[in-house]
């Protein structure tokens, strides 16, 4: 599997700890990807919108965090994005190239840790993020934003999406960021252009199983120049 080999010598310290990683993988090994709690067939509606308003345009590059079984990276794909996905799941990334194949498409999945991506600096024009920054630990925050704005272009587009604090059901991730603390990990090197709140909706709770967990989107743009300090 492409990037596999990478991975394993790049996590080290800047990556995740193993015990983490087993989490995940656990989880795409042993259960079908689309009997899991998070797993859509369709593309995330915030990223539609994105591209429908012309936030985000072709061809890109663009890149998926924490791509799970592809489904936004191949719809990416179809709207003629050169577009990229990223999982430290090897089982994830290997249900994403099947179903590329299956579908015929072209895009580009490699196993890989977001706090220590495979990728040069200025390698993406856009990024997204459904559902992977929450799960990270909270001190592992501000790496994970050193590590978007190194591969993201200066002026490039960040869509970043997160289970939110005003979530209280039992499902979802532990830590669920507010949008200040959105704002203090992010706001150095990106200016947050809008942010945009979905309640929950159905008691049963997974998008799959016809509700939500209560989430925000936020867009952000890779900033050219520092933040201008605090006078
Ligand atoms: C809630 S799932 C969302 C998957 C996908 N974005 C989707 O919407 O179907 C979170 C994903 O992030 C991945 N992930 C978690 N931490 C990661 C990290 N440090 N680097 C790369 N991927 C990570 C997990 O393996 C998992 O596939």
């Amino acid at each position: 599997m492409r990037g596999q080999k990478e991975h394993r010598s790049r996590g080290g310290p800047r990556g995740l700890p193993t015990d983490f990683r087993r989490g995940f993988e656990e989880a795409y090994a042993h259960t079908n990807y689309r009997e899991l709690p998070w797993f859509s067939p369709r593309p995330y509606p915030w990223l539609v919108q994105a591209l429908d308003s012309g936030w985000i345009v072709p061809p890109g590059p663009v890149l998926d965090v924490g791509c799970g079984a592809g489904t936004n990276v191949l719809w990416l794909a179809r709207q003629g994005f050169r577009a990229s996905g990223v999982d430290l799941a090897p089982s994830a990334i290997a249900a994403a190239e099947r179903r590329m194949k299956r579908a015929r498409l072209s895009a580009t999945f490699r196993v890989g840790d977001v706090l220590a991506l495979p990728f040069r600096r200025g390698a993406f024009q856009a990024a997204l993020d459904v559902g992977c920054f929450h799960s990270l630990p909270i001190a592992r925050r501000p790496d994970y934003a050193k590590e978007l704005a190194r591969v993201v272009r200066h002026g490039g587009s960040f869509l970043l999406s997160w289970v939110a604090r005003e979530e209280t059901g039992k499902f979802g991730p532990p830590h669920r960021p507010s949008v200040v603390e959105i704002a203090r990990t992010f706001e150095g090197a990106f200016v947050i252009e809008r942010i945009q709140y979905a309640p929950s909706r159905s008691s049963r709770g997974w998008p799959t199983r016809g509700g939500r967990l209560a989430q925000y989107s936020c867009r952000l743009i890779r900033r050219s120049t520092p933040q201008p300090p605090l006078k």
